[in-house]
């Protein structure tokens, strides 16, 4: 089959680790008989450089005509000076909005080879473990086009104070929600709602919702946790989740936090995907955008330093979602896989505070061509 993936590189090391990703995808082609046609397209501070605005409409509109978008990362300094309307940020928002991919997948596991570079202790990996072993292995379920990122927001005329608004409907919260059960289904059964209902009325919307929605998911356990105390939880024992849902806000945060948890930021893909029924759908899939979580990282872009494996995995996951290609999907898991077990680290996963994980430390290009030759030897 052939497939046309949108490309925004974006800035910082967006493109640095967006061309691995496609090498691997490359390969995966020529061995399992597929081709993807990339479109490349700018948004973000380069399309601010080159036409003065972060999200060209034709970038939009030609990533909405394409079969998936895979995005590197936008934003950097030279930027943040602009107005809030017109930052690199608001191209991922405009793409986000704009495609309709209202749920956020963020997939955290700790990899055995990486346990070094993960700061818990054990006590803590095995608290929440269901077998007793050291790990942990949750998705978080971010809901992406909606609350206090697109809330009405302003100052007032004296400039001494603003807001933003944090506003959800029971639609909005109900699909993301039916994401994260479908999701859980196939994984440990188990959800748990993050929100503030102790304090946030949109908080106890989603609460009332969920408790609705679960009722035709007999066979999940779900249970409630207010964000606070799931902030803490995720270090005291990461093992006790499978899959989070949440706002859009405590969504951004927790990824960030659960990232770490992994050993890097570095290691963090996600599938932002749409609903089949939305016009943009593709052969009744939803509608898909893959990034790495981390950002554009400006102080390390140009090096050959980031690591390209969030990159890379994201790419797998539009191979699952969108492509619906579950062997090749797992194929380049397991080339990442194999590659740790190999030894390859980039700097960011090579230990912490000082805790080596063993194997070499490599570049950004040394790391995609070793799993590029673990697909192809795979
Ligand atoms: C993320 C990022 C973005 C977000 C920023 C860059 C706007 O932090 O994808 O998590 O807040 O959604
Ligand atoms: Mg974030």
């Amino acid at each position: 089959m052939n497939y046309s993936v949108a490309i925004v590189g974006g800035d910082g090391i967006g493109p640095e680790v967006m061309a691995p990703a496609q090498d691997v995808l490359d390969a995966v082609g020529d061995k399992y008989g597929h081709v993807f046609n990339y479109v490349e397209l700018e948004a973000g501070g380069r399309a601010i450089d080159s036409g003065g605005e972060p999200l060209p409409a034709e970038t939009l509109e030609a990533a909405g005509r394409c079969d998936a978008l895979l995005l590197g990362a936008v934003g950097g300094p030279k930027w943040d000076g602009l107005p809030g309307h017109l930052r690199p940020e608001r191209a991922l928002l405009g793409l986000r909005a704009g495609i309709g991919v209202f749920a956020n997948l963020r997939p955290a596991a700790l990899l055995p080879q990486l346990r070094a570079a993960c700061p818990l202790k054990d006590e803590a990996l095995v608290a929440g473990s269901d077998d007793g072993r050291p790990g942990f292995d949750l998705l978080i379920v971010r809901e992406l086009t909606g609350g206090i990122y697109f809330g009405e927001r302003g100052r007032s005329a004296d400039g001494y104070s603003a807001w933003d608004t944090e506003t959800y409907s029971v639609a909005e919260i109900e699909r993301v929600l039916r994401t994260g059960y479908d999701a859980a289904a196939a994984r440990r059964k188990k959800l748990c709602v993050v929100d503030k209902a102790n304090v946030l009325e949109s908080s106890r919307l989603w609460r009332e919702t969920a408790r609705a929605v679960a009722k035709d998911y007999p066979d999940i356990e779900t249970s409630y946790l207010y964000v606070d105390n799931a902030a803490m939880q995720l270090i005291r024992a990461p093992g006790r989740f499978d899959v989070i849902v949440t706002s859009n806000l405590f969504g951004d945060i927790l990824s960030d936090e659960a990232s770490v948890l992994t050993g890097s930021i570095g290691m963090l893909a996600s599938a932002s995907l749409g609903s089949p029924s939305d016009p943009l759908a593709k052969n009744g899939r939803p509608m898909g955008m893959y990034e790495p979580i981390h950002g554009s990282a400006p102080d390390i872009a140009g090096q050959d330093i980031a690591n390209p494996l969030a990159s890379v995995l994201s790419a797998a996951m539009m191979l699952r979602y969108s492509f619906a290609l579950e062997k090749e999907a797992a194929a380049v898991e397991a080339a990442v896989n194999a590659v740790l077990d190999q030894g390859f680290r980039t700097r960011d996963i090579a230990g912490f505070g000082g805790a080596g994980t063993g194997g070499r430390i490599v570049g950004t290009r040394a790391m995609g061509e070793a799993v590029l030759k673990a697909v192809e030897e795979g």
